[in-house]
């Protein structure tokens, strides 16, 4: 009887855990699509899914330039002059094989709530007055739109 239960209880296991695993496989997919609707779907399961007005691009824009660059860059290659002594180093968003990997929610968890948050380094720095607006999915956008050709 008891031989019976446990063996249930590892079939639901393996059921759950194939399952996740599909999930998984099939988000990195669309994240991961060249053709951008693909992204358009992670998008929008990543937060709101509404499009982004050209005043957000614009202030998503700015704040990389004012607040990003300084370590990843003006094209996000991870080489600002901040960049220099990080260990490791800022994130080069051109990176193909890294675009490919990270999830949109990701990046925007770490934007907002910095490297610590997410098991990365602390040197990548929280904003936590950005948090919540749209302004982190404009900054996501434009770092996938630093993805080299
Ligand atoms: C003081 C330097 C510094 C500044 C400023 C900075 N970053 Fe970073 N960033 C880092 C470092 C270092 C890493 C690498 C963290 C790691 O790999 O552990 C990183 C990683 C990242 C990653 C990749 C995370 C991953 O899991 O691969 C993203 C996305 C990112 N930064 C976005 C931004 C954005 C957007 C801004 C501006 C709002 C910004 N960063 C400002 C240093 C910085």
């Amino acid at each position: 009887m008891w031989g019976n239960a446990i063996r249930r209880q590892g079939w639901a296991v393996v059921l759950a855990a194939s399952a996740a695993w599909g999930g998984i496989a099939c988000t990195e997919k669309e994240a991961a699509s060249p053709t951008g609707s693909g992204t358009a779907v992670a998008a929008a399961s990543a937060g709101g899914g509404e499009a982004l007005t050209p005043a957000v691009r614009k202030e998503a824009e700015e704040v990389f330039n004012s607040r990003c660059s300084v370590c990843h860059g003006p094209r996000g290659a991870g080489d600002g002059p901040a960049s220099k002594g990080l260990t490791p180093p800022p994130r080069n968003f051109q990176d193909t094989d890294w675009q490919g990997e990270v999830s949109d929610e990701h990046i925007e968890k770490i934007i907002a709530y910095g490297g610590g948050a997410v098991g990365r380094s602390p040197a990548m720095p929280p904003n936590p007055d950005l948090a919540d607006k749209p302004v982190v999915r404009g900054l996501r956008e434009h770092i996938r739109g630093l993805a080299a050709k």
